[in-house]
Protein backbone atom coordinates (compact mmCIF):
# COMPACT_ATOMS: atom_id res chain seq x y z
CA UNK A 1 0.00 0.00 0.00
CA UNK A 2 1.69 3.48 -1.09
CA UNK A 3 2.38 5.72 1.82
CA UNK A 4 -0.25 8.40 2.90
CA UNK A 5 1.13 12.04 1.38
CA UNK A 6 2.54 13.67 4.79
CA UNK A 7 0.33 16.93 3.77
CA UNK A 8 -2.92 15.42 3.95
CA UNK A 9 -4.46 15.16 7.03
CA UNK A 10 -5.63 11.76 7.81
CA UNK A 11 -8.95 13.65 9.67
CA UNK A 12 -10.15 14.84 6.10
CA UNK A 13 -8.69 12.71 3.73
CA UNK A 14 -8.76 15.29 1.09
CA UNK A 15 -6.02 14.73 -1.65
CA UNK A 16 -3.03 17.11 -1.25
CA UNK A 17 -3.16 20.87 -2.84
CA UNK A 18 -0.29 22.35 -4.78
CA UNK A 19 2.00 23.83 -2.25
CA UNK A 20 1.39 27.37 -3.35
CA UNK A 21 -2.68 26.85 -3.28
CA UNK A 22 -2.41 25.28 0.58
CA UNK A 23 -0.45 27.47 1.99
CA UNK A 24 -3.03 30.10 0.79
CA UNK A 25 -5.90 28.13 1.83
CA UNK A 26 -4.14 27.60 5.37
CA UNK A 27 -4.62 31.37 5.78
CA UNK A 28 -7.55 32.07 7.64
CA UNK A 29 -7.53 35.62 6.53
CA UNK A 30 -9.63 35.97 9.63
CA UNK A 31 -6.98 36.78 12.49
CA UNK A 32 -9.64 38.59 14.48
CA UNK A 33 -11.92 35.52 14.86
CA UNK A 34 -9.01 32.99 14.90
CA UNK A 35 -6.07 34.25 17.36
CA UNK A 36 -5.03 30.64 18.42
CA UNK A 37 -4.66 28.38 15.96
CA UNK A 38 -4.03 24.98 16.18
CA UNK A 39 -2.54 21.89 14.04
CA UNK A 40 -5.75 20.24 14.27
CA UNK A 41 -8.35 22.29 13.62
CA UNK A 42 -6.63 24.34 10.81
CA UNK A 43 -5.11 21.73 9.16
CA UNK A 44 -7.75 21.55 6.20
CA UNK A 45 -8.16 23.13 3.63
CA UNK A 46 -11.97 24.46 5.12
CA UNK A 47 -10.51 24.75 8.10
CA UNK A 48 -10.61 28.53 8.65
CA UNK A 49 -14.41 29.06 6.83
CA UNK A 50 -15.65 26.46 9.39
CA UNK A 51 -13.44 27.83 12.36
CA UNK A 52 -14.83 31.55 11.28
CA UNK A 53 -18.61 29.88 11.15
CA UNK A 54 -18.37 28.59 14.66
CA UNK A 55 -17.48 31.94 16.14
CA UNK A 56 -20.30 33.43 14.34
CA UNK A 57 -22.58 30.90 15.90
CA UNK A 58 -21.06 31.02 19.22
CA UNK A 59 -21.49 34.75 19.19
CA UNK A 60 -24.82 34.49 17.75
CA UNK A 61 -26.31 31.69 20.67
CA UNK A 62 -24.83 33.81 23.40
CA UNK A 63 -26.53 36.78 22.25
CA UNK A 64 -29.37 34.67 21.83
CA UNK A 65 -29.39 33.12 25.27
CA UNK A 66 -28.98 36.66 27.42
CA UNK A 67 -31.95 38.39 25.79
CA UNK A 68 -34.82 37.77 28.00
CA UNK A 69 -38.37 37.85 27.01
CA UNK A 70 -39.35 39.30 30.95
CA UNK A 71 -37.46 40.97 33.12
CA UNK A 72 -37.51 41.78 36.94
CA UNK A 73 -39.20 45.07 37.47
CA UNK A 74 -37.03 47.85 39.66
CA UNK A 75 -38.88 47.63 43.35
CA UNK A 76 -40.36 51.40 43.38
CA UNK A 77 -38.11 52.42 46.38
CA UNK A 78 -35.33 51.01 48.32
CA UNK A 79 -34.83 47.54 50.05
CA UNK A 80 -34.69 49.12 53.16
CA UNK A 81 -37.41 51.69 52.84
CA UNK A 82 -40.28 49.61 54.25
CA UNK A 83 -38.24 49.37 57.81
CA UNK A 84 -39.73 48.56 60.13
CA UNK A 85 -42.74 47.09 59.08
CA UNK A 86 -40.81 45.00 56.54
CA UNK A 87 -37.03 44.41 56.93
CA UNK A 88 -34.53 44.80 54.28
CA UNK A 89 -34.10 41.13 54.62
CA UNK A 90 -37.44 40.21 53.48
CA UNK A 91 -36.99 42.64 50.48
CA UNK A 92 -33.48 40.85 49.81
CA UNK A 93 -35.41 37.22 50.04
CA UNK A 94 -38.69 38.32 48.59
CA UNK A 95 -38.26 40.69 45.48
CA UNK A 96 -34.36 39.00 45.36
CA UNK A 97 -35.02 35.72 45.19
CA UNK A 98 -38.59 34.94 44.85
CA UNK A 99 -39.56 37.88 42.37
CA UNK A 100 -36.15 36.80 40.17
CA UNK A 101 -37.27 33.35 40.46
CA UNK A 102 -40.84 33.93 39.10
CA UNK A 103 -39.16 35.61 36.27
CA UNK A 104 -36.85 33.62 35.49
CA UNK A 105 -38.83 30.02 35.45
CA UNK A 106 -41.14 32.25 33.54
CA UNK A 107 -38.76 32.51 30.83
CA UNK A 108 -37.38 29.20 31.03
CA UNK A 109 -41.04 28.30 30.34
CA UNK A 110 -42.16 30.37 27.36
CA UNK A 111 -38.66 30.47 25.21
CA UNK A 112 -38.76 29.34 21.84
CA UNK A 113 -43.01 29.30 21.97
CA UNK A 114 -46.03 31.82 21.60
CA UNK A 115 -45.98 32.61 24.69
CA UNK A 116 -42.79 34.84 24.50
CA UNK A 117 -44.83 37.20 22.15
CA UNK A 118 -47.59 37.98 24.67
CA UNK A 119 -48.02 40.05 27.83
CA UNK A 120 -48.18 39.14 31.06
CA UNK A 121 -52.04 39.61 31.37
CA UNK A 122 -52.70 37.56 27.86
CA UNK A 123 -50.98 35.47 29.30
CA UNK A 124 -53.06 35.54 32.76
CA UNK A 125 -56.09 35.35 31.03
CA UNK A 126 -55.44 32.47 28.51
CA UNK A 127 -52.51 30.75 30.19
CA UNK A 128 -52.52 27.50 32.75
CA UNK A 129 -49.75 24.90 34.39
CA UNK A 130 -46.30 26.37 35.01
CA UNK A 131 -46.62 29.36 32.14
CA UNK A 132 -49.63 30.59 34.15
CA UNK A 133 -48.53 30.42 37.82
CA UNK A 134 -45.26 32.32 36.99
CA UNK A 135 -46.70 34.61 34.57
CA UNK A 136 -49.70 35.36 37.70
CA UNK A 137 -46.62 35.40 40.45
CA UNK A 138 -44.71 37.70 38.69
CA UNK A 139 -47.39 40.18 38.09
CA UNK A 140 -49.02 39.57 41.29
CA UNK A 141 -45.42 40.50 42.95
CA UNK A 142 -44.90 43.90 40.96
CA UNK A 143 -48.46 44.58 41.55
CA UNK A 144 -47.61 44.19 45.84
CA UNK A 145 -44.75 46.44 45.87
CA UNK A 146 -47.02 48.98 44.10
CA UNK A 147 -49.53 48.37 47.05
CA UNK A 148 -47.34 49.37 49.80
CA UNK A 149 -45.16 52.58 50.21
CA UNK A 150 -42.62 53.94 52.71
CA UNK A 151 -44.67 57.43 53.18
CA UNK A 152 -48.42 55.93 52.65
CA UNK A 153 -51.65 57.84 53.13
CA UNK A 154 -53.51 57.33 56.01
CA UNK A 155 -56.70 56.79 53.99
CA UNK A 156 -57.94 57.15 50.55
CA UNK A 157 -59.27 60.08 48.96
CA UNK A 158 -60.73 61.52 46.07
CA UNK A 159 -63.05 58.98 43.77
CA UNK A 160 -61.80 56.01 45.56
CA UNK A 161 -62.78 57.83 49.02
CA UNK A 162 -66.26 58.17 47.89
CA UNK A 163 -66.94 54.87 46.65
CA UNK A 164 -65.66 53.07 49.83
CA UNK A 165 -68.02 54.85 51.62
CA UNK A 166 -70.56 53.85 49.23
CA UNK A 167 -69.78 50.19 49.52
CA UNK A 168 -68.68 49.56 53.39
CA UNK A 169 -69.62 52.46 54.94
CA UNK A 170 -66.15 53.32 56.21
CA UNK A 171 -62.51 52.53 55.52
CA UNK A 172 -62.64 50.48 58.92
CA UNK A 173 -65.24 48.44 57.79
CA UNK A 174 -63.11 47.96 54.30
CA UNK A 175 -60.07 47.01 56.42
CA UNK A 176 -61.81 44.18 58.97
CA UNK A 177 -63.11 42.62 55.86
CA UNK A 178 -59.67 42.76 54.01
CA UNK A 179 -58.19 41.53 57.33
CA UNK A 180 -60.68 38.58 57.61
CA UNK A 181 -59.74 37.52 53.77
CA UNK A 182 -55.64 37.98 54.39
CA UNK A 183 -56.39 35.85 57.81
CA UNK A 184 -58.95 33.38 56.56
CA UNK A 185 -56.53 32.46 53.08
CA UNK A 186 -56.23 28.52 53.86
CA UNK A 187 -52.18 28.41 52.61
CA UNK A 188 -50.26 30.61 50.17
CA UNK A 189 -52.26 33.57 48.59
CA UNK A 190 -53.06 36.76 48.07
CA UNK A 191 -55.83 39.39 49.22
CA UNK A 192 -57.34 41.74 47.19
CA UNK A 193 -59.24 45.29 46.92
CA UNK A 194 -60.92 44.95 43.36
CA UNK A 195 -62.91 46.42 41.23
CA UNK A 196 -66.17 44.14 39.48
CA UNK A 197 -67.22 44.26 35.99
CA UNK A 198 -70.83 45.99 37.56
CA UNK A 199 -68.62 48.78 38.95
CA UNK A 200 -68.56 48.04 42.56
CA UNK A 201 -65.77 47.10 45.00
CA UNK A 202 -65.11 44.41 46.78
CA UNK A 203 -62.57 42.18 48.96
CA UNK A 204 -61.53 39.04 47.53
CA UNK A 205 -58.83 35.94 48.26
CA UNK A 206 -57.13 33.74 45.69
CA UNK A 207 -55.09 30.99 45.80
CA UNK A 208 -51.55 30.50 45.12
CA UNK A 209 -50.72 32.52 42.02
CA UNK A 210 -54.74 33.33 40.93
CA UNK A 211 -55.28 36.68 40.24
CA UNK A 212 -58.75 38.76 40.09
CA UNK A 213 -57.98 39.44 36.29
CA UNK A 214 -59.38 36.24 35.19
CA UNK A 215 -62.60 36.30 37.02
CA UNK A 216 -62.87 39.97 34.49
CA UNK A 217 -61.96 41.96 38.06
CA UNK A 218 -60.07 45.09 38.13
CA UNK A 219 -57.31 44.56 41.11
CA UNK A 220 -56.75 47.56 43.27
CA UNK A 221 -54.26 46.68 45.94
CA UNK A 222 -53.14 43.48 46.80
CA UNK A 223 -51.32 41.97 49.92
CA UNK A 224 -49.42 38.87 49.28
CA UNK A 225 -49.91 35.93 52.58
CA UNK A 226 -47.39 33.59 51.50
CA UNK A 227 -45.25 32.72 54.02
CA UNK A 228 -42.07 33.54 52.33
CA UNK A 229 -43.64 37.59 52.12
CA UNK A 230 -44.20 37.52 56.28
CA UNK A 231 -42.29 35.00 57.79
CA UNK A 232 -38.81 36.32 58.34
CA UNK A 233 -40.25 39.45 60.29
CA UNK A 234 -43.60 37.95 61.98
CA UNK A 235 -42.95 33.93 61.73
CA UNK A 236 -46.30 32.80 62.00
CA UNK A 237 -48.54 35.79 62.95
CA UNK A 238 -50.12 36.32 59.85
CA UNK A 239 -52.52 38.57 61.80
CA UNK A 240 -49.81 40.98 63.06
CA UNK A 241 -48.30 41.19 59.18
CA UNK A 242 -52.04 42.00 57.78
CA UNK A 243 -52.61 44.80 60.23
CA UNK A 244 -49.38 46.16 60.31
CA UNK A 245 -50.10 46.27 56.05
CA UNK A 246 -53.77 48.16 56.61
CA UNK A 247 -52.98 50.73 58.76
CA UNK A 248 -49.14 51.46 57.88
CA UNK A 249 -48.29 50.65 54.30
CA UNK A 250 -51.14 49.57 52.30
CA UNK A 251 -50.63 52.46 49.42
CA UNK A 252 -54.25 54.31 48.89
CA UNK A 253 -52.62 56.90 46.34
CA UNK A 254 -51.91 53.72 44.51
CA UNK A 255 -55.42 52.21 44.59
CA UNK A 256 -56.85 55.30 43.87
CA UNK A 257 -55.18 56.01 40.62
CA UNK A 258 -56.17 52.13 39.68
CA UNK A 259 -59.85 53.09 40.24
CA UNK A 260 -59.48 56.10 38.43
CA UNK A 261 -57.99 54.89 35.31
CA UNK A 262 -60.25 51.42 34.99
CA UNK A 263 -63.42 53.46 33.45
FE1 LIG B 1 -44.57 36.47 47.41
Amino acid sequence: MPARPRDVPRRLGRPPAAAANKAELRDPGYPELLPDRHPDRDGGPCAPDVQRLRAVLECAASITENIMTFELPNLPYSRDALEPYISARTLDLHYGKHHQGYVDKLNAAVKGKPDAEKSLEEIIRSGSGAVFNNAAQVWNHTFYWRSMSPNANPEPTGNLADAIAGEFGDLATLKAQFAEAANGQFGSGWAWLVLGPNRRLSITKTSNAENPLTAGETPLLTLDVWEHAYYVDYFNDRAKYVRTFLDNLANWEFASKNFDNSD
